[in-house]
């Protein structure tokens, strides 16, 4: 068996195909878990075969999807230890007035309903055990307005309560639920938060004083980190991983220009 500390243990990871949630699924397998990756993409067929871990390609918003993943884990893998909820997406920007009900509910169905569905999928099995970790991603957006994505904003907020509330719910169970809330990081969906080009990279870029976007693998290792028995008495919090964005007062200095 693998040494590290998820050795032994067991973890589901959603939208492990890319971005964050493929960083994690790297860096709990590297420190001894198996891992099964969710994702609706192709491609995490191809991103678990590398890991040598199990895999389901599923949209996760369809009816009894989510059910059907903790089934596919209770088979594959056993007792469950971790699941990480990393599948989101940021839906199409639009001003208040041009927002389209459908699109309101996409954002929400994924980023919010599929977190609550799986988290509580996950408490069934981990409740009798006593024991488990969950980690949801939140982002800045759940508490620092701006930009044209209201519904993921308001999502974002969502999840950051849904980690408060699941955590108090399962606290009496030893099962501790935790957030990570990442200012923007170096993946597909990044794009759409600095806009197209480098003048919108710049403009993000002079309000975080460490002066650059997060690499997947170092809000991984956050992850990691709140999954791990060395958060063992952490639960309800979310972490913000925002390179000191939200430390940032009005009468700081200007962010130097980035290298
Ligand atoms: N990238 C950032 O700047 C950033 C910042 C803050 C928070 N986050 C959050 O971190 C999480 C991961 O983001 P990322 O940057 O890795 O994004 P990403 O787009 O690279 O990865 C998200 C994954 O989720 C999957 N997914 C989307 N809808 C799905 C569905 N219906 N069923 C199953 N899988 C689905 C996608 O296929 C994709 O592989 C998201 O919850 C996101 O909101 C990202």
């Amino acid at each position: 068996m693998a040494e590290g500390r998820f050795a032994g243990r067991k973890a589901i990871v959603t939208g492990a195909a890319r971005g964050i949630g493929l960083a994690v699924a790297q860096r709990l397998v590297s420190e001894g878990a198996s891992v099964l990756l969710s994702d609706v993409a192709a491609d995490v067929g191809e991103a678990a075969a590398a890991l040598g871990q199990p895999h389901l390609q599923s949209d996760l918003t369809a009816p009894g999807a989510v059910e059907a993943l903790f089934a596919l884990a209770d088979r594959e893998l056993g007792p469950l230890d971790v699941l990480v909820n990393s599948a989101g997406i940021i839906g199409r920007a639009a001003k208040l007035m041009e927002l389209a009900e459908a699109d309101f509910d996409r954002v929400m169905d994924i980023n919010l309903k599929v977190g609550l569905l799986a988290t509580q999928a996950a408490a069934r099995r981990m409740t009798p055990r006593r024991s488990g970790a969950i980690v949801n991603l939140v982002s800045v957006a759940a508490v620092m307005a701006g930009g044209d994505q209201i519904p993921y904003a308001v999502s974002k907020a969502a999840v950051k309560q849904l980690t408060a509330m699941t955590a108090l719910s399962l606290a009496p169970y030893g099962i501790r639920v935790n957030g990570v809330g990442p200012g923007p990081v170096e993946t597909p969906m990044a794009a759409a938060v600095t806009g197209a080009g480098p003048e919108g990279l710049k403009r993000v870029l002079s309000r975080i004083p460490l002066g650059r976007m997060a690499r997947p693998e170092e809000i991984a290792a956050i992850v990691a980190f709140l999954a791990s028995d060395d958060a063992s008495y952490l639960t309800g919090q979310t972490l913000f991983a925002d390179g000191g964005r939200m430390a940032l007062g009005y009468f700081a200095e200007p962010i130097a220009e980035p290298a």
